[in-house]
């Protein structure tokens, strides 16, 4: 392939990955936020056998489910909530390269459910709007 075949190829795949679809409906939020729990509860397990690994998986997935967080509360213009999100998402990275901890991520999680997630009678949880 031509330098300049090869550079567009590599632009194009990068496209694809710089845009997955945008997650801008609830049921994307709950699904990122069940995939979100799941993986705390493998992160405490990690954490406690001191299986770096696994932390760093676990930060992960993480960083990819906060990215896609981030969408969602950014397309729906939730200032505060995109700037919550961002502190997980940050912290989530750093445990994801090694530099940071399960604890900072899990202490970013209450500010924003206490503003915007509201729990059902049937023990579920849904996005509260709260404007
Ligand atoms: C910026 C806001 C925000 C942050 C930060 C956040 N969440 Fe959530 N979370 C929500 C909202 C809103 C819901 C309710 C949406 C839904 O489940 O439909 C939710 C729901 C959940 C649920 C319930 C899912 C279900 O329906 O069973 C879990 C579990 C969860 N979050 C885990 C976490 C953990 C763990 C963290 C921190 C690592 C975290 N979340 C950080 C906003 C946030």
């Amino acid at each position: 392939m031509t330098k300049l075949g090869k550079f567009f190829s590599l632009l194009l795949a990068g496209l694809l990955v710089a845009v997955p679809a945008l997650p801008q409906s609830e049921e994307d939020l709950d699904k990122a936020m069940k995939l979100v729990g799941k993986t705390m509860g493998e992160l405490r397990k990690a954490n406690e056998a001191k299986d770096e690994a696994g932390l760093k998986a676990g930060g992960k997935v993480l960083v990819e489910q906060f990215t896609l967080g981030g969408k969602f509360f950014a397309s729906h213009k939730m200032a505060d909530a995109v700037e919550m999100n961002g502190k997980t998402l940050a912290a989530a990275k750093a445990l994801a390269d090694g530099s940071g901890t399960m604890a900072a991520v899990g202490s970013t999680c209450k500010g924003c459910h206490d503003m915007y997630r509201e729990k059902l009678a049937d023990g579920s949880y849904k996005l509260k709007m709260t404007h």
